[in-house]
């Protein structure tokens, strides 16, 4: 079966042609025009630059993941659409792109979770030199099984029964991982997104030189709270300027800032370490709990080193995804309609009609 994956959820305009025989599967085109340099001068994504850049890019996404696929339209078995959530505006433009190509295609369309896609995504065996580059197995997963999906917008634990079986066990009450980091990243003055930026100068500081908070570590429920983290980045920092006056200024709004890499090359490591182990911590303790025999991650912050290398090394089983497939792109979405679909026949020609965008779609 031929698969054109598109997805628009958020920042990233993707589009990708899988192709799945039985346990093998082949990425014929994997395109994402990323917009984070767009957003990067307003620290953080607008809603509606972002509708107005999918706009712009679709099309051409589209084309370029069918041109670098080698195939034409006919081949496509199966057209499937990350129908939320996410961002409302952007969602609509990649769903009522797929409906147009399905309707002139009159090919049977799917409208995919985005988590579900976060949820696949380290299946794809990507890492694994035993096998040809254009031909590989997809991972098995052992069941139970357990997904940390850790993205901008979502931590969830999901708990799996079965490929299509699954149920959420845990989530975050405010803030997710990913914003977690993308807004403490702020105060320490670095770059949208903040994820990868902490994760860069952490490697060469202290994970012990501050203390943060680890909301919920020891709660007896496998929810998560992040919101705490920010408030307590915030104060440490006001305290520095007080104790250390010479290694914090003022940015340009007026806003303190820290000046001197070693003491932010700390304040970083500190602020992962907080994070991955809440993450790491409340995982085992559910893996123990439900006896998992597969754990899986996915989702921007999964391609976080520190949180794939803590949960390696924790537990046995652990299915990291490619970090180019950790964050948003056409071909976990694609991968999520096939298991999506895998279950039921295609007697569908004509149900784009009934796709709809849901910005709040829950897995
Ligand atoms: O899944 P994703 O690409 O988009 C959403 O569905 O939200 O996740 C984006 C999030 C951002 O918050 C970003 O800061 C975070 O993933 N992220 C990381 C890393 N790379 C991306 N967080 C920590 N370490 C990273 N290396
Ligand atoms: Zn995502």
């Amino acid at each position: 079966m031929i698969l054109l994956g598109i997805e628009t959820s958020c920042d990233e305009t993707a589009a990708a042609v899988l192709e799945i025989k039985g346990k093998k599967y082949k990425i014929l085109s994997n395109i994402v025009s990323s917009q984070i340099e767009i957003h990067r001068k307003y620290g953080g994504i607008v809603p509606e630059v972002a509708a107005r850049k999918h706009v712009e890019a679709i099309v051409p996404v589209v084309k370029e993941s069918l041109e670098k696929a080698l195939i034409s339209q006919k081949e496509i078995d199966l057209v499937a659409v990350t129908r939320g959530p996410g961002l409302i505006t952007s969602l609509f433009v990649g769903v009522e792109a797929a409906k147009t190509l399905a309707f002139a295609w009159q090919k049977p369309l799917i409208g995919v979770n985005h988590l579900a896609g976060h949820l696949y995504g380290s299946l794809l065996n990507t890492e694994s030199r035993q096998q040809k580059a254009d031909s590989r197995n997809l991972r098995e997963i052992k069941f139970p099984a357990l997904c940390l999906i850790v993205s901008g917008g979502h931590t969830e634990l999901v708990l799996l029964k079965s490929y299509q079986d699954y149920k959420i066990i845990g989530q975050t009450l405010d803030d997710a991982a990913g914003e977690a980091f993308d807004k403490t990243a702020k105060l320490l003055g670095l770059n949208y997104p903040g994820g990868p930026e902490i994760s860069r100068l952490a490697k060469k500081g202290n994970p012990k030189a501050f203390d943060f908070p680890r909301p919920m570590i020891n709660s007896n429920n496998f929810d998560f709270s992040f919101s705490g983290l920010k408030t307590s980045v915030l104060y440490k920092i006001k305290d520095l300027s007080t104790l250390r006056p010479a290694a914090c200024g003022a940015s340009e709004d007026g806003r303190l800032k820290i000046k001197d890499l070693k003491v932010m090359q700390d304040m970083a490591a500190s602020v992962e370490q907080a994070i991955v182990d809440v993450l790491v911590e409340k995982t085992i303790r559910a893996a123990e709990k439900f006896k998992i025999k597969t754990i899986m991650l996915g989702g921007g912050v999964s391609a976080n080193e520190k949180l794939r290398k803590t949960m390696s090394d924790r537990a046995a089983n652990v299915l990291l995804p490619d970090v180019r497939f950790s964050t948003d792109n056409g071909v976990v979405i694609a991968l999520a309609g096939y298991y999506r679909i895998a279950n039921h026949k295609l007697r569908i020609k004509d149900n784009w009609k009934k796709i709809e965008v849901d910005p709040n779609l829950s897995l």
